[in-house]
């Protein structure tokens, strides 16, 4: 089974979240399901370097007035088809963003020509390979859906929504622009609240709807998280299910990590200390072998709750705890983060940017990952505490719900506690979890129990692939038998 996968980001080549993670694992935990995918992307100006690797290549003529062509090149196991359209994505700053931080003002433009070219993919094919199902990601790729049912072919789509909270919304007056046929821009079709929504059009044009958390399915259909879809996805809601993300266990293994600073194993725990040396040597944190060190590593905006964290920081200073804090976002957040590390010295560290190679140390070194999120649909960040032995502190929401076991007395009594959840999302919930977590790290030999639990936790591809595999097919079946 040939399977396009149509995304933004896909990592290791371009990530600016969770998205690309799963965009890069995805395809190579489908291979042994029978599912060939290849993964169709923006040939941004970092990317540029692997047009060296290019085996094919094809002409596309313009798209939306830019000379456009495709680029087939295969690099860490995955199979890229890369749009090759250089008035669109050949340019410096952020790939959604210019250089001030506000949106580039051609993404209506640049997405909606990523969903062409894969729509151009799906029905002539490319490389001599032809997918049977689309697969796309997010409201970047929610054209792609679109623009194949309006061309009247009948190859089905799937899209996954990672976050509701973008919903590629534009201004209606573009609609001819973007080669949208009018009578689309109606309720049943891509208009939301008199604009253009780019996911509201991949979800009334696909077949299915996935999210990445069971969750997170549920809540997407109420009106607290659904953001103003929850009314489309309860009326789609047999065809809406939460598929868990996994993460790449190559890329995230404590024993052959190359990023951090000693590798270790739940066998021989002692040598993650020497990771917790390191990070406190990098963040200038003070030694304190007695209290827990916790680390975050996130977009810093508003969804992720870190404005709870800053409130509760005397407390969490005041317990002896230290925080090392990478994260970049909102200029607001990073200041107070900033000013924080100043305000406890030796107790906060904060390291504003995005660093790949330092997210892993913080992994290694940290007691403890804060996940405060407001909502989560999944979240990674968590899971690759559970795999380091960093134990998850996370909001009772989304995935976190989902892959964190809290160490009630219940869960520790019966040893499969894994980690700490707390609710409701307030300053009291954040100060209340920090106690919870003191107290536990007070007592070494459940600390260690604890930390064993998270190790064993599975958080790898094989379940959750194994469930996109059941579902592309089920669409094919129901589709042959006439039932789609
Ligand atoms: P989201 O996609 O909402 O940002 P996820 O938890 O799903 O949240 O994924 C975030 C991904 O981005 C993780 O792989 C995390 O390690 C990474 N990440 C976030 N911020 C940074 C940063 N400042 N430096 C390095 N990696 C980061
Ligand atoms: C989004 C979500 C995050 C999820 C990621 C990958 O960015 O915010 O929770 O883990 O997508 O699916």
């Amino acid at each position: 089974m040939n399977v396009l996968l149509v995304a933004s980001e896909c990592a290791p080549f371009v990530k600016t979240g969770g998205l690309a993670d799963v965009v890069g694992a995805l395809p190579k935990a489908l291979i042994p399901t029978g599912v060939d995918c290849r993964v169709i992307l923006p040939l941004y100006r970092s990317l540029q370097g692997l047009r060296e690797k290019a085996t094919v290549k094809a002409d596309l003529g313009k798209l939306f007035g830019a000379p456009a062509g495709l680029i087939a090149v295969k690099a860490e196991g995955v199979s890229l088809i890369l749009l090759d359209a250089p008035d669109l994505f050949d340019r410096g700053a952020g790939i959604y963003l210019d250089d001030t931080g506000q949106d580039w003002p051609d993404n209506a433009q640049r997405y909606a020509a990523l969903c062409k070219a894969a729509v151009h993919v799906a029905q002539k094919g490319f490389d001599g390979w032809k997918p049977d199902l689309l697969h796309a990601h997010d409201w970047q790729a929610g054209l792609a859906p679109w623009y194949l049912r309006q061309a009247g072919s009948a190859l089905p789509s799937i899209v996954t929504i990672h976050n509701i909270a973008f919903q590629g919304l534009f201004p209606n007056k573009l609609a001819d622009k973007l080669d949208l046929d009018p009578s689309g821009f109606s309720p049943d079709g891509y208009e939301y609240y008199g604009k253009i929504s780019y996911l509201k059009a991949g979800i009334v044009a696909s077949q299915r709807i996935t999210t990445v958390s069971p969750t997170y399915a549920r809540e997407l259909m109420s009106e607290e998280f659904g953001m103003g879809f929850e009314g489309l996805l309860q009326s789609r809601r047999s065809d809406l299910v939460g598929i868990l993300n996994g993460i790449d266990l190559d890329a995230w293994d404590p024993q052959t990590d190359e990023a951090i600073a000693a590798n270790y194993n739940s066998r021989a725990l002692k040598r993650k200390s020497v990771n917790r040396d390191a990070l406190e040597k990098r963040f200038s944190l003070n030694a304190n072998p007695s209290a827990p060190l916790f680390c975050v590593v996130s977009r810093l905006t508003a969804q992720k709750g870190l404005d709870l964290l800053l409130a509760a920081l005397p407390v969490l200073v005041g317990r002896g705890a230290r925080l090392a804090l990478l994260g970049s976002g909102e200029k607001k957040l990073e200041e107070a983060f900033r000013q924080a590390a100043v305000a406890h010295a030796g107790s906060v560290g904060t390291i504003i940017g995005y660093d790949e190679k330092l997210s892993h140390l913080m992994q290694a070194g940290a007691d403890a990952i804060l996940v405060p999120s407001r909502f989560e649909p999944c979240g990674l960040t968590q899971l690759y505490g559970l795999r380091y032995g960093t134990i998850p502190v996370v909001s009772h929401t989304g995935g976190l719900a989902d892959t964190v076991i809290d160490a009630n007395d219940a869960a520790v009594k019966a040893g499969c506690a894994t980690g700490f959840q707390f609710a409701p999302v307030t300053l009291a919930g954040m100060v209340d979890v920090i106690d919870r977590v003191c107290d536990m790290f007070s007592d070494q030999k459940s600390w260690s129990a604890l930390m064993r639990n998270a190790m064993r936790h599975q958080v790898g591809w094989e379940t959750s692939a194994a469930a996109y595999s059941d579902l592309y097919r089920s669409v094919l079946n129901g589709r042959e038998e006439g039932g789609e």
